[in-house]
């Protein structure tokens, strides 16, 4: 065998491996090249077969030169491989990089309801003199919802709550009154009874600026001995103010439900004009935001709190009404439209 001829080979490898190294682009590439030009099969590896065929003192000279061959392959592979790494590496940082000097995106922020937020803020004036706050069901049955409130079947102010009845016994409640007895015959005979009720409740309205066939109401009792009318006025007072400031005032004017006696209409001086007469108050100074009472003698004893060693007030207002007053909102409507244009005016900056 010729070993210019193989010295020659082993330089036309080393040339075309090295030609071939600089076309890798990624890591299977390099690892083909690697099995092509170091492994088994390699051109290399053919010539070192052909080794046998050198004359004997020939032999050293043809096989340092594989092996200086194979060195320089080795190495250049190893730095191919360095510099791919590297290189993925930067492309990986580049493509991921963040440029910390733009402005951030901002998240949209939801906003408690306007009805919500009011719940919560009578929820919480109460909490703070000592109330608990129950939930009542909404399917109500009319023994709850009217007798044992002291509306029998032939009241005549049954005709002021019509509502939507599932059966002759099961209706849509009209008032969150109800739970005054429920409450009640759940702690007789324990006292003080002192609870606060939220709630949706039901009528058989025509929608209009001031009406909803279905809207929520906050009712309140209070059930111990010696419980007076003047109890009333100083928790409805305390309430007013914490809702509506502090130079608030309240006055009662006397009324009729059946389930209280006596009865009052409750008022606060006119949110929008201070007392000075507007068109809110309709020039009146005051406006009403709920009705009230001691809590009526029949009630009590049916709901199992003897009327001659306990006694009660309880009151009932509209939330709706309330956070109209409070946010000037001139139409009950606006407050179930779902309106973006409303409902962001109660959205808290961030
Ligand atoms: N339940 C009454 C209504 O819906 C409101 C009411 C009046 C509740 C007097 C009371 C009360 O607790 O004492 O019209």
């Amino acid at each position: 065998m010729d070993v210019g001829a193989l010295e020659t080979t082993i330089l036309d490898i080393e040339r075309e491996a090295l030609g071939a190294l600089e076309q890798v682009a990624d890591r299977a590439a390099l690892e083909e090249w690697r099995v092509r030009y170091l492994g088994k099969k390699s051109p290399l590896s053919q010539v070192m077969r052909q080794l046998g065929s050198v004359a004997a003192e020939e032999r050293p000279r043809v096989g340092e030169a594989v092996n200086r061959c194979r060195d320089r392959l080795q190495t250049a592979w190893e730095t191919a491989k360095e510099a791919l790494s590297e290189r993925l590496l930067n492309e990986r940082l580049a493509s991921e990089r963040v440029d910390v000097t733009l402005p951030g995106r901002r998240r949209e922020r939801g906003a408690l309801h306007p009805l919500v937020r009011v719940m919560q803020e009578v929820e919480d004036i109460f909490l703070g003199m000592g109330f608990t706050i129950a939930e009542g069901p909404e399917v109500e049955t009319d023994e709850y919802n009217f007798e044992k409130l002291n509306l029998p079947k032939d009241h005549p102010a049954r005709d002021m709550q019509d509502t939507f009845y599932l059966t002759d016994a099961l209706l849509l409640r009209t008032h969150t009154s109800p739970m005054q007895v429920r409450t009640m015959e759940a702690m007789r005979p324990r006292v003080p009874v002192k609870v606060i009720v939220p709630g949706r409740v039901y009528r058989r309205d025509e929608d209009d600026a001031t009406h909803s066939h279905a809207f929520n109401q906050i009712e309140g009792l209070v059930v111990d001995e010696g419980i007076r009318m003047s109890d009333l006025k100083g928790v409805l007072e305390q309430f007013a103010r914490a809702m509506f400031g502090p130079d608030q005032a309240v006055r009662l004017r006397p009324s009729f439900f059946p389930f209280t006696e006596p009865s009052a209409e409750v008022d606060v001086r006119c949110i929008n004009c201070g007392g000075a007469g507007c068109r809110v108050c309709k020039d009146t100074g005051w406006i009403e935001i709920l009705g009230a009472g001691m809590v009526h003698p029949h009630v009590l004893d049916w709901a199992g709190y003897d009327h001659r060693r306990y006694s009660g007030f309880a009151f009932g207002m509209g939330v709706e009404r309330i956070a109209m007053l409070k946010y000037g909102i001139e139409d009950i409507r606006h407050l179930y439209q779902n309106d973006l244009r409303l409902l962001r005016q109660f959205a808290r900056p961030v």
